[in-house]
C-alpha cells in the first residue's frame, strides 16, 4: 500500500475548524496519538464526515450568539458519531441540542482546577482533581436533555458534560495544549470512544514532504531566505537533499535587525556542514530607512515583510535568476499561519513576516513553496535531527524573522491615560502585597483567541514566583485594559515611568542588542539555555530606556509560561545591564494566553 493509500484508509477523526488558536494544535495532537486527523472548515457538509471515526469541534474566538460565528451542519448532529466539543465547541454544542450559554461574569484566562466527578469513559485514568488549560469568556450553564455536567472548576460550574448514550462530551479547557498535563489522555480516551486503532505512522513526515515538494515544483529550483534559526535552516537542508546543491541558493539577509555577531556564527555554522550554496547581503540600511518613524506594530512587520521581498528580488535581479525558472521557499511553521488569521475563523493576532501582503499574493500565484508549514517547532527539530543537523543548530531558541524590530517598542511620545487601570490594578496588587503602575505603552497579547493590544502593568515588592503568577492572572482576567504585567527586577524602586519619543534607530538597536548579548552570555554560563524555550530581551523607551526580559518555557508556542530563572541569574544580568545605561530592569511574569511570547 503506498503512504498515501494507508492515510486515506486509516481511520479518522474531524476536526472542525471554528477558529480556534489550537485547532491545528489537535490535529497533531491527535497524530501524535496514532490516529490520522484531517481539519475541515465549520461549515463542512454532514455526508462529507460520513467517513469519520469521530467529530471534534474546536474552539474559537466567536459567541454562539454572534450573528455570523461559525456553525456546524445541523445534520452533524443526526450522524451517530462520537463528538467532542472543546471550548466554543462545548458551548456549541450545549446551544445547538437545547442547552443554555451565557456571557461567563469573569473572563478566564490560564490555569484552573478541574473536580472530576467519576474518573470513567472520557475521563478514564484520570484523578479526582486534575489541572487544565482554560481561555474563555462565555460558558454552558444549562445542560442539554441527556447530558450530565461530569466536571467543574471554581468559576465554571459545567466544565465538562456528558451524553454518554450518544458519545457526545464537551469540555469548556483545552486537552489540547500541554498546560492541559493529562490533557493526551482525555483525547485518548476519546479516541478509544471512537473505536479508533491507532495505528498511523508519523515517522514518514520526510517522504510525505519529498513527494509533495517535487509534485509542486517539477524542474524549477528554489531560492530561500535563512536566517539561521531552526526552520529557516532545517528548510534549507531539507530542500538541499530533497533538489541537489545547484537547484537551491541560500540567501541571509542582514535586516540590521539581528543579534550582535549574528551573520558571522551563522555564515560559520554553514560552511562547517559543508555547504557552498549559501551566502550573506548586507541590506541592513534598507531596512531601517525603510521603518523610519514607525511605530504601530503591525505597520512594522508590513514593512519589513515588504522589505525582505523587494531586497530579495533586486538580489535575485542582480545574480540574474530567473524568476521562470526560481521559486520562492519560506522556512514557516505552522503557528506563524494561525496567528496571521491564517485559517479561515482564527482571528488575527499578528502578522507574521512571511504572511504580509505581498507574500500572501506570491503565496496565491503559486510562486512560494512553504515545506514545514503543518510543523510544529518540536517535529521541525525532530526533522533537523533526522537530516542530521549539529545540536547546536537544532536546539537553538527560535527567533522572529522581524527579529529586533518587534523587541524595540517605539513611541511618538504622546502619553496615554492609564488613570482608570491604575486604580483597578492597585486594588489587586495591594491584597497581594505589591506596588504597582500601568506603563503608557501597549504590547500584542492573545485572549480568548483573539488578538489584543493593551498595557501592561508593573508591580513592585518580593521575589515570590507563586505569588507573581497568581497577581498576574488576576490582574490580566479582571482588568480590561491590561494585558501582561511585568515585575521590577532592578533597581528596587519604582524610578521614572515616563515615556519618550523613541523609533527603529540604529544606537536603540546597539543598546538592545548589548542587553541581549548579556543574556545569551549568562545564560550560557549559568547553564540555563536549555531550560528556558525562549528569550526575548525587549526594550522600552520608559524613563529614558528600560529593558524587559521576557524567558518562557513551551513545546509548542502556541501557549507559553514564563520561566522561573534563579534570583543568581537575574541578579547578574540586571547588574550588567543597568551598566549599559539602562534605567530599569523588568521580567515579564505573563503566560500566553493572556500575553504573546513577543512583545509586538
Ligand atoms: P508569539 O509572540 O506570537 O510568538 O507568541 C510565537 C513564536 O513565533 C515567533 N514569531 C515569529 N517568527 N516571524 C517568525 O518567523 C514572525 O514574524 C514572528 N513573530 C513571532 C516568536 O518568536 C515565537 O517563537
Amino acid at each position: 500500500m503506498t503512504q498515501n493509500e494507508k492515510i486515506k484508509n486509516a481511520q479518522r477523526i474531524m476536526i472542525l475548524d471554528m477558529g480556534g488558536q489550537y485547532c491545528h494544535l489537535l490535529a497533531r495532537r491527535i497524530r501524535q496519538l496514532g490516529v490520522y486527523s484531517e481539519i475541515m472548515p465549520a461549515e463542512t457538509k454532514a455526508e462529507e464526515l460520513e467517513g469519520s471515526s469521530g467529530i471534534i469541534l474546536s474552539g474559537g474566538p466567536s459567541s454562539v450568539y454572534e450573528k455570523d460565528s461559525p456553525q456546524p451542519d445541523k445534520n452533524l448532529f443526526k450522524l451517530k458519531k462520537p463528538i467532542l466539543g472543546l471550548c466554543y465547541g462545548h458551548q456549541l454544542m450545549a446551544f445547538h441540542l437545547g442547552g443554555k450559554v451565557r456571557q461567563g461574569t469573569t473572563k478566564e484566562y490560564g490555569f484552573a482546577e478541574l473536580m472530576i466527578k467519576v474518573s470513567k469513559g472520557i475521563f478514564s485514568g484520570l484523578k479526582k482533581k486534575e489541572q487544565v488549560w482554560m481561555s474563555h469568556g462565555d460558558e454552558v450553564v444549562g445542560l442539554p436533555d441527556g447530558f450530565n455536567a461530569i466536571g467543574s472548576t471554581d468559576d465554571c460550574k459545567i466544565a465538562a458534560m456528558a451524553d454518554e448514550k450518544r458519545n457526545y462530551f464537551g469540555f469548556q479547557f483545552h486537552p489540547e495544549v500541554t498546560h492541559t498535563p493529562n490533557g493526551m489522555k482525555m483525547l485518548k480516551n476519546f479516541i478509544n470512544i471512537c473505536g479508533c486503532k491507532r495505528n498511523y505512522d508519523v515517522k514518514n513526515y520526510f517522504q510525505t514532504i519529498e513527494l509533495e515538494i517535487k509534485r509542486r515544483l517539477r524542474n524549477k529550483k528554489v531560492f530561500l531566505l535563512v536566517s539561521g534559526g531552526v526552520d529557516s535552516t532545517v528548510c534549507f537542508v531539507l530542500l538541499d537533499r530533497i533538489l541537489g546543491p545547484k537547484n537551491v541558493y541560500g540567501l541571509f539577509i542582514d535586516n540590521g535587525f539581528i543579534r550582535k555577531n549574528e551573520a558571522r556564527i551563522v555564515m560559520e555554522r554553514i560552511e562547517r556542514l559543508g555547504f557552498d550554496n549559501f551566502h550573506v547581503h548586507d541590506a541592513s540600511a534598507d531596512f531601517l530607512e525603510a521603518v523610519r518613524g514607525i511605530v504601530e506594530p503591525e505597520e512594522k512587520r508590513r514593512i519589513i515583510g515588504e522589505t525582505f521581498i523587494s531586497v530579495q528580488k533586486n538580489v535575485l535581479r542582480k545574480l540574474k535568476l530567473n524568476p521562470r525558472e526560481w521559486v520562492l521557499a519560506q522556512g514557516t511553521i505552522y503557528p506563524d499561519t494561525i496567528e496571521t488569521k491564517g485559517t479561515k475563523n482564527a482571528d488575527l493576532i499578528k502578522t507574521h513576516h512571511n504572511r504580509v501582503p505581498l507574500v500572501q499574493e506570491m503565496i496565491e500565484k503559486g510562486l512560494v513553496i512553504e515545506p514545514l508549514k503543518s510543523l510544529y517547532k518540536d517535529e521541525v527539530r525532530e526533522l533537523g535531527k533526522f537530516l542530521g543537523l549539529p545540536n547546536e543548530m537544532v536546539w537553538r531558541h527560535p527567533f522572529p524573522g522581524p527579529g529586533l524590530a518587534v523587541r524595540c517598542l517605539c513611541s511618538d511620545g504622546r502619553d496615554k491615560k492609564v488613570d482608570e487601570a491604575n486604580m483597578k490594578v492597585k486594588k489587586i496588587a495591594q491584597t497581594h502585597g505589591y506596588q504597582s503602575a500601568v506603563l503608557p505603552i501597549k504590547s500584542v497579547g492573545v485572549q480568548g483567541d483573539a488578538r489584543s493590544y493593551k498595557h501592561p502593568a508593573i508591580v513592585v515588592g518580593g521575589l515570590d514566583w507563586d505569588m507573581l503568577e497568581q497577581l498576574s492572572t488576576a490582574i490580566t482576567n479582571k482588568v480590561r485594559e491590561v494585558n501582561r504585567v511585568l515585575y521590577l527586577v532592578a533597581p528596587k524602586e519604582m524610578v521614572n515611568l515616563k515615556l519618550k519619543k523613541a523609533y527603529l534607530t540604529k544606537n536603540r538597536l546597539d543598546l538592545l542588542r548589548e542587553a541581549d548579548r548579556i543574556v545569551v552570555l549568562e545564560m550560557k554560563k549559568q547553564n540555563l539555555y536549555s531550560k528556558v524555550w525562549q528569550f526575548p530581551v525587549v526594550i522600552v523607551p520608559i524613563g529614558g530606556e528600560s529593558i524587559i526580559l521576557r524567558p518562557i518555557v513551551s513545546t509548542e508556542a502556541m501557549t507559553a509560561r514564563f520561566a522561573r530563572l534563579p534570583k543568581k541569574f537575574i541578579d547578574a544580568v540586571s547588574k550588567k545591564i543597568l551598566a549599559l545605561g539602562i534605567r530599569q530592569v523588568f521580567y515579564d511574569v505573563t503566560n500566553k494566553p493572556p500575553g504573546t511570547i513577543e512583545w509586538e
